[in-house]
Protein backbone atom coordinates (compact mmCIF):
# COMPACT_ATOMS: atom_id res chain seq x y z
CA UNK A 1 0.00 0.00 0.00
CA UNK A 2 0.89 3.40 -0.78
CA UNK A 3 1.03 5.53 2.75
CA UNK A 4 -2.29 7.68 2.78
CA UNK A 5 -1.98 11.48 2.05
CA UNK A 6 -2.89 12.97 5.14
CA UNK A 7 -1.51 16.33 4.88
CA UNK A 8 -0.35 18.89 2.86
CA UNK A 9 2.90 18.00 2.72
CA UNK A 10 2.14 14.52 1.88
CA UNK A 11 0.09 15.80 -1.23
CA UNK A 12 3.54 17.90 -2.09
CA UNK A 13 5.82 14.56 -1.59
CA UNK A 14 3.12 12.54 -3.92
CA UNK A 15 3.14 15.03 -6.35
CA UNK A 16 6.47 14.73 -6.51
CA UNK A 17 7.01 11.28 -6.47
CA UNK A 18 4.91 10.63 -8.97
CA UNK A 19 6.61 9.28 -12.22
CA UNK A 20 7.99 6.57 -9.97
CA UNK A 21 4.57 5.47 -9.29
CA UNK A 22 2.27 6.24 -11.96
CA UNK A 23 2.95 3.10 -13.38
CA UNK A 24 1.12 0.91 -10.08
CA UNK A 25 -1.98 3.38 -10.60
CA UNK A 26 -4.79 0.93 -10.86
CA UNK A 27 -7.70 2.70 -12.25
CA UNK A 28 -9.65 2.63 -8.77
CA UNK A 29 -6.63 4.49 -7.53
CA UNK A 30 -6.83 6.46 -10.81
CA UNK A 31 -10.50 7.53 -9.83
CA UNK A 32 -9.66 8.05 -6.23
CA UNK A 33 -7.03 10.65 -6.53
CA UNK A 34 -6.87 11.58 -9.92
CA UNK A 35 -10.18 12.79 -11.05
CA UNK A 36 -10.80 15.23 -7.16
CA UNK A 37 -7.46 16.52 -8.19
CA UNK A 38 -8.29 17.38 -11.44
CA UNK A 39 -11.44 18.96 -10.06
CA UNK A 40 -9.88 20.38 -7.68
CA UNK A 41 -7.84 21.86 -10.15
CA UNK A 42 -10.54 23.15 -12.37
CA UNK A 43 -11.88 25.03 -9.28
CA UNK A 44 -8.34 26.43 -8.58
CA UNK A 45 -8.20 27.68 -11.93
CA UNK A 46 -11.77 29.42 -12.03
CA UNK A 47 -11.18 31.17 -8.51
CA UNK A 48 -8.14 31.93 -9.47
CA UNK A 49 -9.61 34.08 -12.85
CA UNK A 50 -12.38 35.79 -10.54
CA UNK A 51 -9.79 36.65 -8.31
CA UNK A 52 -7.16 37.94 -10.85
CA UNK A 53 -10.44 39.60 -12.07
CA UNK A 54 -11.17 40.98 -8.55
CA UNK A 55 -6.90 41.89 -8.30
CA UNK A 56 -7.46 44.89 -10.89
CA UNK A 57 -7.52 48.22 -10.58
CA UNK A 58 -6.26 47.21 -6.51
CA UNK A 59 -2.45 46.72 -6.86
CA UNK A 60 -2.12 46.40 -3.11
CA UNK A 61 -4.16 43.32 -3.59
CA UNK A 62 -1.58 41.43 -5.68
CA UNK A 63 1.14 42.92 -3.52
CA UNK A 64 -0.31 41.07 -0.58
CA UNK A 65 -0.31 37.86 -1.78
CA UNK A 66 3.18 38.08 -2.06
CA UNK A 67 3.77 37.73 1.46
CA UNK A 68 3.75 34.32 2.35
CA UNK A 69 1.62 33.44 5.32
CA UNK A 70 2.91 30.68 7.33
CA UNK A 71 0.91 27.42 7.74
CA UNK A 72 1.93 26.48 11.07
CA UNK A 73 1.90 27.49 14.77
CA UNK A 74 4.03 30.76 13.68
CA UNK A 75 0.45 31.76 12.12
CA UNK A 76 -0.88 32.03 15.19
CA UNK A 77 1.79 33.59 17.36
CA UNK A 78 3.02 36.10 15.26
CA UNK A 79 2.23 39.83 16.56
CA UNK A 80 0.77 42.07 13.54
CA UNK A 81 3.50 42.96 11.40
CA UNK A 82 1.79 46.30 11.08
CA UNK A 83 0.07 48.30 14.04
CA UNK A 84 -1.91 49.67 11.94
CA UNK A 85 -5.51 48.40 11.65
CA UNK A 86 -9.35 49.33 10.19
CA UNK A 87 -10.87 47.72 13.35
CA UNK A 88 -13.52 49.50 15.32
CA UNK A 89 -12.68 49.71 19.28
CA UNK A 90 -15.49 47.13 19.74
CA UNK A 91 -13.97 45.25 17.37
CA UNK A 92 -10.67 45.65 18.70
CA UNK A 93 -11.74 45.07 22.51
CA UNK A 94 -13.14 41.49 21.55
CA UNK A 95 -9.96 40.46 19.38
CA UNK A 96 -7.77 41.32 22.06
CA UNK A 97 -10.02 39.46 24.91
CA UNK A 98 -9.02 35.99 23.55
CA UNK A 99 -7.31 33.82 25.89
CA UNK A 100 -5.73 30.42 24.91
CA UNK A 101 -7.22 27.83 27.58
CA UNK A 102 -4.12 25.61 27.40
CA UNK A 103 -1.51 27.71 29.87
CA UNK A 104 1.05 25.90 29.18
CA UNK A 105 3.14 27.29 25.92
CA UNK A 106 3.87 24.79 22.81
CA UNK A 107 6.90 27.19 21.87
CA UNK A 108 10.02 28.94 23.53
CA UNK A 109 8.18 32.52 24.75
CA UNK A 110 10.53 35.20 26.07
CA UNK A 111 7.94 37.42 27.88
CA UNK A 112 8.00 40.73 26.54
CA UNK A 113 7.39 44.41 28.04
CA UNK A 114 4.78 46.58 26.67
CA UNK A 115 5.64 50.38 26.94
CA UNK A 116 2.50 52.17 25.93
CA UNK A 117 3.02 55.82 25.22
CA UNK A 118 -0.18 58.40 25.72
CA UNK A 119 0.85 61.13 24.25
CA UNK A 120 -0.53 64.12 22.69
CA UNK A 121 1.76 64.18 19.62
CA UNK A 122 5.68 64.39 19.57
CA UNK A 123 7.78 63.07 22.45
CA UNK A 124 10.65 65.45 22.94
CA UNK A 125 12.42 62.83 25.24
CA UNK A 126 12.30 60.06 22.78
CA UNK A 127 16.69 60.47 22.57
CA UNK A 128 16.51 58.93 26.00
CA UNK A 129 14.20 55.71 25.68
CA UNK A 130 15.96 55.22 22.57
CA UNK A 131 19.46 55.06 25.11
CA UNK A 132 17.03 53.08 27.44
CA UNK A 133 15.96 50.79 24.71
CA UNK A 134 19.19 49.78 22.86
CA UNK A 135 20.56 46.11 22.74
CA UNK A 136 17.48 44.84 24.34
CA UNK A 137 15.14 44.10 20.96
CA UNK A 138 12.66 41.19 21.63
CA UNK A 139 12.18 42.19 25.28
CA UNK A 140 10.07 45.03 25.11
CA UNK A 141 7.41 46.17 22.57
CA UNK A 142 6.14 49.97 21.98
CA UNK A 143 3.31 51.32 21.25
CA UNK A 144 2.33 55.05 20.92
CA UNK A 145 -1.51 56.78 21.12
CA UNK A 146 -1.59 60.31 20.11
CA UNK A 147 -4.11 62.69 19.03
CA UNK A 148 -5.68 61.38 15.87
CA UNK A 149 -4.24 64.57 13.86
CA UNK A 150 -0.95 63.72 14.84
CA UNK A 151 1.36 61.71 12.36
CA UNK A 152 4.85 60.35 14.47
CA UNK A 153 7.76 60.90 11.70
CA UNK A 154 10.47 58.85 13.17
CA UNK A 155 13.37 57.40 11.03
CA UNK A 156 13.83 53.87 10.23
CA UNK A 157 16.26 53.43 12.56
CA UNK A 158 14.42 54.40 16.00
CA UNK A 159 12.73 52.35 18.11
CA UNK A 160 9.54 54.25 17.55
CA UNK A 161 9.34 53.93 13.77
CA UNK A 162 5.86 52.56 13.04
CA UNK A 163 4.72 51.94 16.36
CA UNK A 164 1.30 54.49 16.42
CA UNK A 165 -1.71 52.50 16.59
CA UNK A 166 -5.20 54.06 15.30
CA UNK A 167 -5.90 56.88 17.97
CA UNK A 168 -8.73 58.54 18.89
CA UNK A 169 -9.04 61.85 20.91
CA UNK A 170 -8.84 61.82 24.43
CA UNK A 171 -9.44 64.53 26.94
CA UNK A 172 -8.14 63.99 30.78
CA UNK A 173 -10.95 63.06 33.42
CA UNK A 174 -13.23 61.72 30.61
CA UNK A 175 -14.08 58.48 29.78
CA UNK A 176 -12.19 59.18 26.62
CA UNK A 177 -8.74 59.30 28.09
CA UNK A 178 -10.34 55.56 29.80
CA UNK A 179 -10.92 54.57 26.71
CA UNK A 180 -7.42 55.65 24.75
CA UNK A 181 -6.02 53.45 27.69
CA UNK A 182 -7.97 50.13 27.03
CA UNK A 183 -7.04 51.00 23.11
CA UNK A 184 -3.89 50.69 23.96
CA UNK A 185 -3.72 47.56 25.56
CA UNK A 186 -5.79 45.71 23.22
CA UNK A 187 -3.70 46.94 20.72
CA UNK A 188 -0.67 45.75 22.91
CA UNK A 189 -2.30 42.63 23.72
CA UNK A 190 -2.45 41.13 20.19
CA UNK A 191 1.37 40.21 20.57
CA UNK A 192 0.85 37.40 22.85
CA UNK A 193 4.21 37.55 23.99
CA UNK A 194 3.33 41.10 25.69
CA UNK A 195 3.34 40.16 29.62
CA UNK A 196 3.58 43.49 30.97
CA UNK A 197 2.10 46.49 30.51
CA UNK A 198 3.34 50.32 31.38
CA UNK A 199 1.55 53.28 30.78
CA UNK A 200 3.50 56.21 30.17
CA UNK A 201 3.26 59.93 29.07
CA UNK A 202 5.57 61.95 26.95
CA UNK A 203 6.93 63.62 30.26
CA UNK A 204 8.28 60.50 31.75
CA UNK A 205 11.88 58.86 31.56
CA UNK A 206 13.09 55.92 32.64
CA UNK A 207 15.03 55.65 36.28
CA UNK A 208 16.73 52.86 35.63
CA UNK A 209 18.72 50.50 33.31
CA UNK A 210 16.32 48.49 31.06
CA UNK A 211 17.80 44.88 32.89
CA UNK A 212 16.71 46.05 35.85
CA UNK A 213 13.56 47.65 34.80
CA UNK A 214 12.23 44.01 33.11
CA UNK A 215 13.46 41.94 35.97
CA UNK A 216 12.01 43.83 38.55
CA UNK A 217 8.31 43.92 36.17
CA UNK A 218 8.26 40.25 34.87
CA UNK A 219 9.51 38.73 38.37
CA UNK A 220 6.60 40.82 40.24
CA UNK A 221 3.68 38.91 41.38
CA UNK A 222 2.14 41.75 41.54
CA UNK A 223 0.82 44.74 39.76
CA UNK A 224 1.78 48.52 40.18
CA UNK A 225 -1.31 50.39 40.39
CA UNK A 226 -1.44 53.07 42.35
CA UNK A 227 -5.14 52.36 44.79
CA UNK A 228 -6.01 54.38 47.79
CA UNK A 229 -9.43 54.28 49.87
CA UNK A 230 -9.12 57.98 50.15
CA UNK A 231 -12.75 59.13 52.67
CA UNK A 232 -11.93 62.92 51.68
CA UNK A 233 -14.22 65.06 48.87
CA UNK A 234 -11.64 63.75 46.22
CA UNK A 235 -12.12 60.30 46.94
CA UNK A 236 -15.47 58.92 48.40
CA UNK A 237 -16.95 62.44 47.91
CA UNK A 238 -16.35 61.49 43.99
CA UNK A 239 -18.45 58.38 44.96
CA UNK A 240 -22.49 58.34 43.14
CA UNK A 241 -24.77 55.95 44.85
CA UNK A 242 -26.14 54.80 41.58
CA UNK A 243 -23.39 52.60 40.76
CA UNK A 244 -24.56 50.09 43.19
CA UNK A 245 -24.86 46.85 42.79
CA UNK A 246 -21.92 47.14 40.81
CA UNK A 247 -19.94 49.18 42.90
CA UNK A 248 -20.71 49.89 46.62
CA UNK A 249 -19.12 53.13 48.23
CA UNK A 250 -16.95 50.48 50.59
CA UNK A 251 -15.51 48.95 47.10
CA UNK A 252 -14.59 52.58 45.44
CA UNK A 253 -11.10 53.65 45.10
CA UNK A 254 -8.62 55.99 43.78
CA UNK A 255 -5.56 56.21 42.06
CA UNK A 256 -2.63 57.41 39.82
CA UNK A 257 -3.69 56.86 35.77
CA UNK A 258 -0.08 55.88 35.01
CA UNK A 259 -0.33 52.20 35.89
CA UNK A 260 1.52 49.10 35.41
CA UNK A 261 -0.25 45.79 34.86
CA UNK A 262 0.05 41.66 33.89
CA UNK A 263 -1.12 40.18 30.95
CA UNK A 264 -4.36 39.16 33.01
CA UNK A 265 -5.36 42.60 34.27
CA UNK A 266 -4.59 44.13 30.69
CA UNK A 267 -7.31 41.11 29.93
CA UNK A 268 -9.87 41.95 32.29
CA UNK A 269 -9.58 45.43 31.85
CA UNK A 270 -10.45 45.14 27.95
CA UNK A 271 -12.77 42.56 28.42
CA UNK A 272 -15.36 44.67 31.08
CA UNK A 273 -18.27 45.20 30.32
CA UNK A 274 -19.87 45.38 33.90
CA UNK A 275 -18.17 48.77 35.12
CA UNK A 276 -17.87 50.64 32.18
CA UNK A 277 -20.85 51.54 31.70
CA UNK A 278 -21.60 52.33 35.30
CA UNK A 279 -18.54 54.41 35.24
CA UNK A 280 -19.22 55.92 31.97
CA UNK A 281 -22.44 56.93 32.87
CA UNK A 282 -22.03 58.07 36.50
CA UNK A 283 -18.84 59.45 36.76
CA UNK A 284 -18.79 62.28 35.34
CA UNK A 285 -16.55 65.56 36.24
CA UNK A 286 -15.52 66.76 39.12
CA UNK A 287 -15.42 62.91 39.03
CA UNK A 288 -12.32 62.10 36.94
CA UNK A 289 -13.05 59.07 35.62
CA UNK A 290 -9.79 58.26 35.00
CA UNK A 291 -8.56 57.92 38.69
CA UNK A 292 -11.04 56.36 39.73
CA UNK A 293 -12.10 53.35 37.18
CA UNK A 294 -9.07 51.07 36.86
CA UNK A 295 -7.94 51.07 40.26
CA UNK A 296 -12.10 50.46 41.44
CA UNK A 297 -12.54 48.10 39.11
CA UNK A 298 -9.06 45.72 39.90
CA UNK A 299 -9.59 45.85 43.51
CA UNK A 300 -13.38 44.17 42.61
CA UNK A 301 -11.72 41.86 40.66
CA UNK A 302 -8.03 40.95 41.49
CA UNK A 303 -7.16 42.56 44.87
CA UNK A 304 -4.54 39.70 45.84
CA UNK A 305 -2.65 40.96 42.57
CA UNK A 306 -2.43 44.83 43.18
CA UNK A 307 0.73 46.18 44.79
CA UNK A 308 -1.55 49.24 45.81
CA UNK A 309 1.56 51.30 44.60
CA UNK A 310 2.38 52.95 41.92
CA UNK A 311 5.55 52.64 39.79
CA UNK A 312 5.70 55.75 38.86
CA UNK A 313 7.82 58.61 40.67
CA UNK A 314 5.90 62.01 40.93
CA UNK A 315 6.30 65.33 43.10
CA UNK A 316 2.97 66.37 44.99
CA UNK A 317 5.01 68.15 47.26
CA UNK A 318 4.61 71.77 45.60
CA UNK A 319 0.83 71.42 46.75
CA UNK A 320 -1.71 72.21 43.74
CA UNK A 321 -4.19 70.73 41.36
CA UNK A 322 -0.91 69.25 39.40
CA UNK A 323 2.11 67.61 39.84
CA UNK A 324 5.69 69.41 39.74
CA UNK A 325 7.20 69.53 36.07
CA UNK A 326 11.38 69.43 36.22
CA UNK A 327 13.26 71.40 33.31
CA UNK A 328 16.93 71.91 32.63
CA UNK A 329 17.83 73.71 35.63
CA UNK A 330 16.09 71.12 38.08
CA UNK A 331 18.19 68.44 36.47
CA UNK A 332 21.42 67.92 38.96
CA UNK A 333 23.46 64.87 40.66
CA UNK A 334 21.70 65.86 43.89
CA UNK A 335 17.83 66.15 42.54
CA UNK A 336 18.54 62.57 40.72
CA UNK A 337 20.24 60.78 43.39
CA UNK A 338 17.14 62.04 45.83
CA UNK A 339 14.65 60.61 43.63
CA UNK A 340 16.32 57.02 43.39
CA UNK A 341 17.57 56.80 46.77
CA UNK A 342 15.93 57.01 50.27
CA UNK A 343 12.83 54.88 49.73
CA UNK A 344 11.13 52.06 50.98
CA UNK A 345 8.24 49.72 50.06
CA UNK A 346 7.37 46.43 49.67
CA UNK A 347 8.35 44.26 46.77
CA UNK A 348 6.81 40.36 46.72
CA UNK A 349 6.46 41.33 49.95
CA UNK A 350 9.56 41.91 51.01
CA UNK A 351 10.87 45.14 52.08
CA UNK A 352 12.57 46.81 48.93
CA UNK A 353 14.59 50.36 48.36
CA UNK A 354 13.85 50.20 44.80
CA UNK A 355 10.23 51.30 44.41
CA UNK A 356 9.84 53.29 41.11
CA UNK A 357 11.28 52.31 37.37
CA UNK A 358 9.99 55.66 35.96
CA UNK A 359 9.64 59.65 37.02
CA UNK A 360 7.52 62.22 36.07
CA UNK A 361 7.00 65.31 34.55
CA UNK A 362 10.10 66.26 32.72
CA UNK A 363 9.75 69.32 30.36
CA UNK A 364 11.49 68.76 26.84
CA UNK A 365 14.63 71.10 28.59
CA UNK A 366 15.17 68.29 30.93
CA UNK A 367 16.89 66.21 27.78
CA UNK A 368 20.14 67.52 27.42
CA UNK A 369 21.06 67.33 31.00
CA UNK A 370 19.58 63.65 31.38
CA UNK A 371 21.15 62.60 28.44
CA UNK A 372 24.54 63.60 30.66
CA UNK A 373 23.30 62.03 33.76
CA UNK A 374 21.99 58.95 32.69
CA UNK A 375 25.30 57.27 32.22
CA UNK A 376 26.33 57.62 35.81
CA UNK A 377 22.89 57.76 37.43
CA UNK A 378 20.34 56.12 35.51
CA UNK A 379 22.64 53.22 34.63
CA UNK A 380 22.63 53.35 30.50
CA UNK A 381 23.16 55.47 27.53
C1 LIG B 1 9.78 64.34 9.38
O1 LIG B 1 11.15 63.99 9.41
C2 LIG B 1 11.92 64.64 8.44
C3 LIG B 1 13.32 64.07 8.52
O2 LIG B 1 13.73 63.85 9.83
C4 LIG B 1 11.90 66.15 8.70
O3 LIG B 1 12.68 66.83 7.74
C5 LIG B 1 10.46 66.64 8.64
O4 LIG B 1 10.40 68.00 8.99
C6 LIG B 1 9.60 65.85 9.61
N1 LIG B 1 8.23 66.22 9.44
C7 LIG B 1 7.43 66.49 10.47
C8 LIG B 1 6.02 66.81 10.13
O5 LIG B 1 7.81 66.48 11.63
C1 LIG C 1 20.97 42.37 30.22
O1 LIG C 1 20.35 41.08 30.15
C2 LIG C 1 20.68 40.37 28.98
C3 LIG C 1 19.84 39.11 28.96
O2 LIG C 1 19.71 38.54 30.23
C4 LIG C 1 22.18 40.09 28.96
O3 LIG C 1 22.50 39.39 27.79
C5 LIG C 1 22.92 41.42 29.01
O4 LIG C 1 24.31 41.18 29.10
C6 LIG C 1 22.48 42.25 30.18
N1 LIG C 1 23.07 43.58 30.06
C7 LIG C 1 23.61 44.22 31.09
C8 LIG C 1 24.16 45.57 30.80
O5 LIG C 1 23.65 43.75 32.21
C1 LIG D 1 -3.69 45.65 48.02
O1 LIG D 1 -4.94 45.90 48.60
C2 LIG D 1 -5.85 44.81 48.60
C3 LIG D 1 -7.15 45.25 49.23
O2 LIG D 1 -7.67 46.35 48.54
C4 LIG D 1 -5.25 43.64 49.35
O3 LIG D 1 -6.11 42.52 49.25
C5 LIG D 1 -3.89 43.29 48.76
O4 LIG D 1 -3.27 42.27 49.50
C6 LIG D 1 -3.00 44.52 48.77
N1 LIG D 1 -1.72 44.21 48.11
C7 LIG D 1 -0.58 44.10 48.78
C8 LIG D 1 0.63 43.75 47.96
O5 LIG D 1 -0.49 44.26 49.96
C1 LIG E 1 12.07 50.08 55.44
O1 LIG E 1 10.98 49.40 56.07
C2 LIG E 1 11.34 48.23 56.74
C3 LIG E 1 10.09 47.52 57.25
O2 LIG E 1 9.13 48.43 57.67
C4 LIG E 1 12.31 48.61 57.88
O3 LIG E 1 12.73 47.44 58.52
C5 LIG E 1 13.52 49.34 57.28
O4 LIG E 1 14.36 49.79 58.31
C6 LIG E 1 13.08 50.53 56.44
N1 LIG E 1 14.23 51.08 55.77
C7 LIG E 1 14.41 52.40 55.58
C8 LIG E 1 15.62 52.82 54.83
O5 LIG E 1 13.61 53.23 56.00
Amino acid sequence: MQPRVSSFEDVKDSMQARPASQPRASPRLFLKIFLPLVALGIGFSVFGMYVTRLQIGTPGAIFQSCIEEPVGLERWIRPPSDLMHSMSDEELLWRASWVPQIKRFPFKRTPKVAFMFLTRGPLPLSPLWERFFKGHEGRYSIYLHTHPSYKANFTSNSVFHRRQIPSEVSEWGQMSMCDAERRLLANALLDLSNERFILLSESCIPLSNFNITYQYLIRSRHSFVGVLDDPGPYGRGRYNANMIPEVSIDQWRKGSQWFEVNRKLAISIVKDTTYYPKFKKFCRPHCYVDEHYFPTMLTIESPHLLANRSITWVDWSRGGAHPATFGKFDITEAFLKRILGGQNCSYNNQASSLCFLFGRKFAPSSLEPLLQLAPTLLGFG
